[in-house]
């Protein structure tokens, strides 16, 4: 079966090596490395707790953090042994009842969240791993002998407790109590006398605050540290009841170490667990240094177990900008984890004004709305009395552009705050000047731009062009083209010295750092975390639909774990931190990949089969129970009737693949110009050539499409991004802006999803190693998530819970997509034939991933389980569980063997589809019935888009809202 309509240029295979996207952590590798904490807290629970005068404590002190880095440097033998176990049988009882009740303590407090909680394996790898020390090859032994432990023990959240009457309930493959009658999970009971879904509240983001504590001094005046002192003390992180561990940050100089190790040995007591980590020394002035430490620091602390109900303790000296440090340390694992800083300071500094690191470089201000009131320093300590800092958020006035008549706004709220998004819809150089005239009008000429362009961009200009245009108006600024792709979306991709110092003189000069990300979501992920750290404003450029509508719509920025081209964690080291600014050109999409355009339109029918029509009455009873949802809420299944736009822009980009490949290679070329530093004659010949090539395939646009082609291009386009916006509007604005609990359903079609694409990127990876080519075969996140949708179809069908022409409608939001077959199975078939990867070896890998879904960890699951979110009845209309913790999410619990048998059938390629409209009817045909017909989807979509507005009619007897 010849899918010849799949070619993608090979580049673009690696470059998208591990695609996925944000919420979706690295699949397995939390549940690994909390296996791996075990192991490791078990063992440094054999070491008996230091006592005696301080020349003993600073031994100890220095002891453990030597032993601390000597497990970092994780020799060969450690990292084998089977830690735990030898020393565990050699312990008291007593030592093993400690232990037991340790780690019953500790699953109470893992880690459940899912912003954040993404994965959890730490730099170590990346920074002790060396070619020397086998490089690649030892990473992946790591990670094998992570996976390779049992992994039986997955334990719900910190915050949602159980519920005790949870009885599974079997009904064909699935295992849960059903609740068809919507069940108000319990956080949302009492929505008083207006109907949640109805009530707009004018702000739901806390005012930051910290509290100054007086600690304790002995009669030399030095304070007095006491774990116990410190734990009451700091306010706990939001629905944890205790702090699970102590993790002291210690400086250089004497007092640091000995208050650090009074908080070791005081915590021994309590029986906390409490790990010391060293700060290092930081040259004067010396921004890198300070990025590095921030890094290395932060990746050890999650190496060592620090989780998300962890208390970080920053043992400081006082010096200037220390406090600043502390906070932006604190700020990143997890997207934050509570910071008490201890200063011996004897002046009040105010932790809610601007910190500035030593070096000027880097900087926080908690009452920044970008940072929607998230302040990581929960409390100081020091010898000053008491004292309550707060403070408001600042007023939140982003760059909101005047109406123009080629601009689309897209309207979007995020806690209560309007994000300005909008699409230039006119020529691309109008556009690229539209921006620098915004950027320069509303920030004064004072302006400091800083490009951040991954290569493709910065092959295809779009950084350049920017950068250059607001230059024109006498504001120039700073360039900084990276590597591209999810391999890249490191710290150490991005804190480059060069960008660190430009942005420190730009600060020095008393300019205003604009921060402009001009690219896909990596791009904009990545960057959005030097805004953050820099304190800079911060402006999105997208030039992927998936950056457009999904990466911008969420506060969440972060990089991930990245180890010789592996990626061990995705999003792990992050913040929350809003742009200005979202300002799209649309012809920017004109040069992307068709597997890009696939992507985005996998994710927006998951969107359409999990929201359906939100505006018409049945809509507001499913989702009643969102805070605000009136808002935004919307018939999301309008996107299916721009089918014809879609398919347009896929031929159209098949039709202009040589002219892209030109101006890119042209592009390659300037930027080996650039770095061999030729003549600004050489190089402004070389980007006249790539600007004609661009300029015909825009031509090529303009000309050879007709009117009417080119209008439902548009719409297309503006149709998916408006919508999708939309949908996480309707989620973000009040009801979950940090998205841990009803935002989770955008996870929907992501279990199976994150298992397919997880086990052919391995796939490809043996593929590469046998030198086959694999492009036909290789599928994006968004494309696996699209697949995953019509399996979860199928799957609610085998339960009984979709049938007829709710189940014809659900599957028909993505067949109606697939007459290219960019959600065909066929493809990957070919490949694991090819590999010789037998079904059994297929369905296995899949369910190896989704065994260690960490959605298993917010609820319930038995042994032969799996969380899933299922829709029921129709497109709109989500399974609900009676158990509150995951009905938060939607979630609900469902038989391995279900999904199993789903597999089997998709690598029988039996869910290779199309919908068609036969003799007036909406069918669903095989891939080898419809490539004979020509077929109309407009007319498909629209028979789709009435059947599903009659399930709705006929649910409720409604007219539409
Ligand atoms: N923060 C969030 O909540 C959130 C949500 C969704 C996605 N994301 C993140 O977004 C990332 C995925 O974004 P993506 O799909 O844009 O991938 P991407 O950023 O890797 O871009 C894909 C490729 O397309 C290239 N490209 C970008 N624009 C182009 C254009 N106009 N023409 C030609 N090539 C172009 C890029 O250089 C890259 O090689 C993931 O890292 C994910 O974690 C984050």
């Amino acid at each position: 079966m010849a899918a010849p309509f799949l070619e993608e240029p090979l580049y673009s295979f690696w470059k998208n090596q591990g695609a996925g996207e944000d919420t979706a952590e690295t699949p397995g590798m939390r549940v690994d490395v909390e296996k791996y904490r075990m192991k490791y807290r078990s063992y440094r629970l054999g070491y008996t707790p230091a006592k005696g005068p301080v020349e003993d404590i600073l031994k100890e002190a220095e002891k453990d953090s030597t032993r601390s880095k000597h497990k970092i440097a994780g020799t060969e033998d450690e990292d084998k042994s089977p830690i735990d176990e030898p020393l565990f049988h050699h312990l008291s009882d007593a030592k093993r009842a400690d232990i037991g009740k340790y780690r019953d303590d500790y699953r109470k407090y893992r880690l459940g969240y899912a912003s954040g909680a993404k994965g959890e394996v730490a730099n170590l790898f990346k920074r002790t791993i060396s070619q020397s020390h086998g490089g690649y090859q030892e990473v992946e032994r790591i990670c094998k002998e992570l996976s390779e432990d049992d992994d039986s023990d997955l334990i719900r959240t910190v915050s949602e407790p159980a519920v005790p009457t949870w009885l599974p309930n079997r009904l064909k493959g699935l295992t849960t109590q059903l609740s068809g009658i919507f069940a108000d999970a319990a956080d949302e009971s009492a929505s008083g006398s207006q109907p949640i879904f109805f009530t707009q509240p004018q702000s739901v983001l806390p005012d930051p605050s910290a509290s100054y504590i007086k600690v304790p001094q002995m009669p030399d005046g030095s304070l007095q540290l006491d774990a116990g002192f410190l734990l009451s003390n700091t306010p706990l992180p939001k629905a944890a009841t205790e702090f699970s561990s102590i993790h002291v940050i210690q400086t250089a100089g004497v007092s640091a170490k000995i208050g650090a190790a009074q908080v070791k040995n005081s915590a021994a007591k309590l029986g906390k667990q409490c790990v010391v980590h060293d700060w290092p020394t930081i040259p004067d002035n010396d921004a890198k240094a300070e990025y590095d430490a921030l890094y290395n620091v932060a990746s050890d602390l999650i190496l060592q177990g620090a989780n998300r109900a962890t208390l970080l303790v920053f043992v400081g000296a006082g010096e200037p900008g220390e406090m600043a440090l502390a906070v932006i340390l604190a700020m990143l694992p997890f997207r934050g984890i509570q910071l008490a800083y201890v200063t011996p300071a004897t002046e009040y500094e105010n932790p809610l004004r601007t910190l500035r690191s030593p070096s000027g470089v880097f900087e926080y201000t908690a009452t920044q709305p970008e940072r929607m009131g998230r302040a990581s320093l929960a409390a100081i300590f020091g010898p000053l009395e008491p004292c309550t800092f707060k403070e408001p958020l600042t007023t939140w006035s982003p760059l909101r552009p005047e109406v123009h008549p080629e601009e689309q706004p897209a309207p979007f709220k995020i806690g209560g705050l309007d994000l300005p998004m909008v699409t230039f819809e006119g020529a691309y150089s109008d556009g690229v000047e539209r921006l620098a005239n915004l950027l320069v009008s509303h920030y004064g000429q004072d302006v400091y731009p800083v490009v951040s362009v991954g290569e493709t961009g910065d092959a295809l200009g779009y950084g350049d062009d920017l950068l250059g245009a607001i230059a024109a108006h006498d504001c120039p600024g700073f360039y900084f083209p990276h590597a591209s792709g999810e391999t890249c979306k490191s710290p150490e991709a991005y804190g480059q010295l060069e960008l660190l110092k430009a942005i420190g003189a730009a600060k020095q000069s008393g300019k205003k750092v604009v921060v402009i990300a001009v690219g896909g979501g990596v791009n904009g992920n990545a960057t959005g975390m030097i805004a953050a750290m820099t304190g800079s404003v911060f402006v999105e450029v997208p030039t992927t639909l998936m950056h457009y509508n999904d990466a911008t719509t969420s506060a969440k920025k972060a990089f991930s774990l990245v180890v010789n081209g592996q990626i061990l964690s995705k999003n792990i080291l992050g913040t929350f931190y809003l742009p200005q600014l979202v300002f799209c050109i649309s012809e920017t999409f004109l040069t992307l990949s068709k597997s890009s355009v696939h992507a985005a339109v996998g994710e927006a029918c998951k969107t359409m089969g999990m929201l359906g029509i939100a505006n018409s009455k049945t809509g507001q009873e499913d989702w009643h129970n969102i805070l605000g949802g009136v808002e935004f809420a919307s018939d999301f299944t309008k996107i299916i009737e721009t089918v014809g736009g879609f398919e347009k822009l896929i031929r159209f980009l098949q039709g202009t693949r040589e002219l892209k490949a030109k101006a890119l290679a042209l592009g390659e070329e300037l930027s080996a110009m650039r770095m061999e530093r030729a003549s600004f004659g050489q190089m402004a010949t070389c980007a006249k050539h790539r600007e004609k090539r661009l300029a015909e395939l825009r031509r090529f646009f303009h000309d050879q499409l007709t009117s009417e082609d080119r209008a439902e291009v548009i719409k297309f386009l503006t149709v998916i991004n408006t919508e999708i916006i939309a949908a996480k509007a309707m989620f973000l604005a009040y009801s979950d802006p940090f998205e841990k609990y009803r935002a989770l359903l955008f996870e929907y079609a992501h279990t199976l999803g994150h298992g397919v694409e997880a086990f052919m990127n391995g796939l490809y990876r043996r593929a590469t190693a046998c030198g086959l080519d694999y492009s036909e075969a290789f599928r994006l996140h968004g494309q696996c998530v699209g697949m995953a949708v019509l399996w979860a179809g199928e799957m609610s069908k085998q339960q009984g819970l979709l049938d007829g022409d709710g189940f014809l409608a659900h599957q028909g939001l993505l067949y109606t997509f697939n007459r290219f077959g960019g959600y065909d199975f066929a493809p990957l078939r070919r490949l694991c034939d090819q590999l010789s990867v037998s079904k059994e070896e297929f369905c296995e890998g899949v369910l190896q991933v989704v065994r260690r879904d960490n959605k298993r960890g917010y609820c319930k699951c038995a042994a032969d389980s799996s969380v899933d979110q299922l829709v029921r009845e129709r497109p709109g209309c989500l399974l609900r569980s009676s158990d509150p913790d995951a009905e938060l999410r939607y979630l609900v619990e469902v038989t391995e063997d279900s999904q199993r048998r789903v597999l089997e059938r998709a690598y029988d390629c039996e869910f290779d589809k199309v919908a068609v409209l036969k003799d007036g009817n909406l069918q669903l045909v095989s891939r080898m019935e419809a490539s004979g017909q020509e077929g109309d989807q407009v007319k498909t979509a629209s028979a789709l888009r009435g059947l599903i507005g009659s399930l709705y009619k006929e649910g409720s007897g409604e007219t539409e809202a």
